[in-house]
């Protein structure tokens, strides 16, 4: 067995996680960082985003923390003239809401698509702007079975922006590919995560969802970041435009 073998290593590799102070971006962060990876952290809450850090795998010098709002444009202005050059960036931040249409108002369609769509759109337009995604360099955007199923009522204004940022990934994967810059997603299903918690869905609820699940069981944070770190390794150089479903087959 060659040991050190491994396509999927992100060793020598920078790269930013946004919604990294929980979650689903915590663990992608810890992970990416396990896998060899230098890691830059953001996310609005600097307690939970210095836990975060802390759990970086200390054997990587050169970590990075950025507290910031990424609906707040000085802030992603002020985030984006920090970053160092990089090979990766896993666009996480993001929130849901349980609502049924015939509350979705504009103001409430416009607060979803404020930091679901608009915030990973423009630091994605931006970081491929300003030149800091390196030729080879591979964008994750965290999107949702929500934007390609009517997985659970009360969920088409959540659904509508994960749906749009899909199809955003799909235009930049084409546009960047001249500088072999890739784009994927990942749309998971149900993740447990404190998100999925503080809505207006009961516990008995979420458990009695969970038995749809033909794998048997809600999704692990680390379940989706297991599937970043495969899409910003060069195990996936050939890979872009897709949207990759992570969702313990609840979509067959
Ligand atoms: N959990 C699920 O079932 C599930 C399923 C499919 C997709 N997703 C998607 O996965 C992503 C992560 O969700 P999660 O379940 O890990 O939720 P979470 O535990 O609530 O984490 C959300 C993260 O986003 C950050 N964030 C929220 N608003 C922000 C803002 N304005 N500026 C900067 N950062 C902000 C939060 O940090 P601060 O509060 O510190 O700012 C936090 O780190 C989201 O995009 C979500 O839609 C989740």
């Amino acid at each position: 067995m060659d040991t050190t073998y491994n396509p999927f290593s992100l060793m020598g590799k920078t790269v930013l996680v946004t919604g990294a102070s929980s979650g689903i971006g915590r663990e992608t962060a810890i992970t990416c960082s396990r896998m060899g990876a230098r890691v830059v952290v953001t996310a609005r809450d600097q307690e939970r985003l210095q836990d975060c850090f802390n759990q970086l795998n200390a054997d990587v010098e050169g970590h990075l923390q950025f507290s910031a709002d990424l609906t707040n444009e000085d802030d992603v202005k002020q985030l984006v003239s920090s970053l160092p050059s990089l090979d990766g960036a896993v666009l996480c931040a993001g929130n849901s809401t349980t609502l049924p249409l015939q509350f979705g108002s504009r103001e409430k369609f416009d607060e979803m698509f404020d930091i679901n769509f608009f915030a990973p759109v423009e630091l994605l337009r931006l970081m491929y702007k300003k030149k800091l995604l390196v030729k080879g360099a591979s964008v994750v955007l965290i999107a949702s079975i929500g934007g390609t199923h009517s997985f659970m009522p009360g969920n088409g204004v959540y659904g509508a922006s994960k749906a749009a940022l899909n199809s955003v990934m799909k235009y930049a994967a084409r546009e960047y590919a001249s500088r072999r810059v890739r784009v994927n997603s990942i749309c998971p299903g149900m993740v447990d995560t404190p998100l999925i918690h503080r809505g207006t869905i009961t516990e008995e609820q979420l458990a009695e969802d969970a038995k749809r699940y033909p794998l048997g069981r809600y999704g692990r944070p680390e379940d989706v970041a297991n599937g970043a770190v495969y899409l910003l390794s060069d195990a996936a150089s050939w890979l872009t435009g897709h949207d990759l479903v992570i969702d313990g087959g609840f979509s067959i």
